[in-house]
């Protein structure tokens, strides 16, 4: 019949081994609210960020560079002074230097675990949510291409490592004024103070940097020193959904709060 794949007799939730409940599933709560809220969070983040990332523009208000282009890569940037302004790719890059470096955070989170969580529920519907059968006939989790590159992510997490310092490098130049004296602070220097704080947050809770710091041990009591690392990761593990969002919208905001400098939308608050 015309029934769809997931209420097929034999296939699904359906399948000789599963119990033999007709309804769809049997939720009463409103189910639908996370995976509507989370996607349409990360689809506000995925506009603002594209828009931004192809902009090429008012990315730089001294002394604030925005994480968005940071580190400069090719020649076409505006000159940071003192900033991470590193033209390895030269004058033949025309397009917009933030591409450059967007790929490895983007990576990173792509292929993070709870994002993954986060849009096959929200987009895929894969499944929609605990114990609502998803509407797909097969499933093949993520054992073929392209699914399979999630494999990658603990590469990714060796370069969000030099991205978080780099970002560190720029939260300490926000420690300038307008004139790049030393000594100073804005609310700039602020929002990129918070802003590094959550992307390091971010960074060291991500699962793969548990294992790597402790996992494949036969004997805890034989490394005290991982044991400890170990511990640290995973308290802040237990967060890693709450800082991949607290870190989404903290770099966003740094991003926005440079362009509203470098528009001249306002000045900077001076703190001290
Ligand atoms: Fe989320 Fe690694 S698991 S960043």
């Amino acid at each position: 019949g015309t029934e769809p794949p997931h209420l097929a007799p034999g296939r699904g939730v359906h399948d000789a081994s599963r119990a033999a409940i007709a309804a769809r599933h049997l939720r009463t709560d409103r189910w639908w609210l996370a995976p509507a809220a989370t996607a349409a969070g990360l689809l506000a983040f995925v506009v603002y960020s594209t828009w931004r990332a192809f902009a090429n523009a008012d990315y730089y208000a001294a002394p604030y560079v925005s994480p968005f282009y940071s580190p400069c890569l090719a020649e076409n940037c505006v000159p940071m002074k003192g900033g991470p302004n590193w033209e390895i790719f030269g004058s033949w890059w025309g397009l917009s230097p933030a591409l450059l470096i967007l790929i490895f955070p983007l990576g990173f989170r792509l292929t993070c675990y709870y994002y993954r969580k986060a849009y096959y529920r929200g987009f895929w519907a894969s499944p929609p949510a605990c114990a609502v059968a998803e509407p797909h006939g097969s499933y093949s989790g993520e054992t073929r291409f392209p699914l399979i590159l999630q494999n990658a992510h603990r590469y990714f997490f060796y370069t969000a490592l030099p991205v978080a310092g780099i970002l560190t490098y720029d939260t300490v130049l926000a420690f300038r004024d307008e004139t790049y004296a030393w000594g100073h602070a804005g609310l700039g220097t602020v929002v990129f103070l918070v802003n590094i704080v959550l992307i390091w947050a971010y960074t060291l809770s991500c699962h793969s940097c548990r294992h790597i710091v402790g996992g494949r041990l036969k004997h805890f009591s034989k490394h005290p020193v991982r044991y400890r690392l170990w511990t640290w990761v995973g308290k802040l593990n237990t967060r890693h959904m709450q800082l991949a969002w607290a870190s989404l919208f903290s770099v966003a905001l740094a991003d926005l709060y440079v362009y509203l400098l470098a528009t001249g939308a306002f000045d900077d608050p001076r703190i001290f």
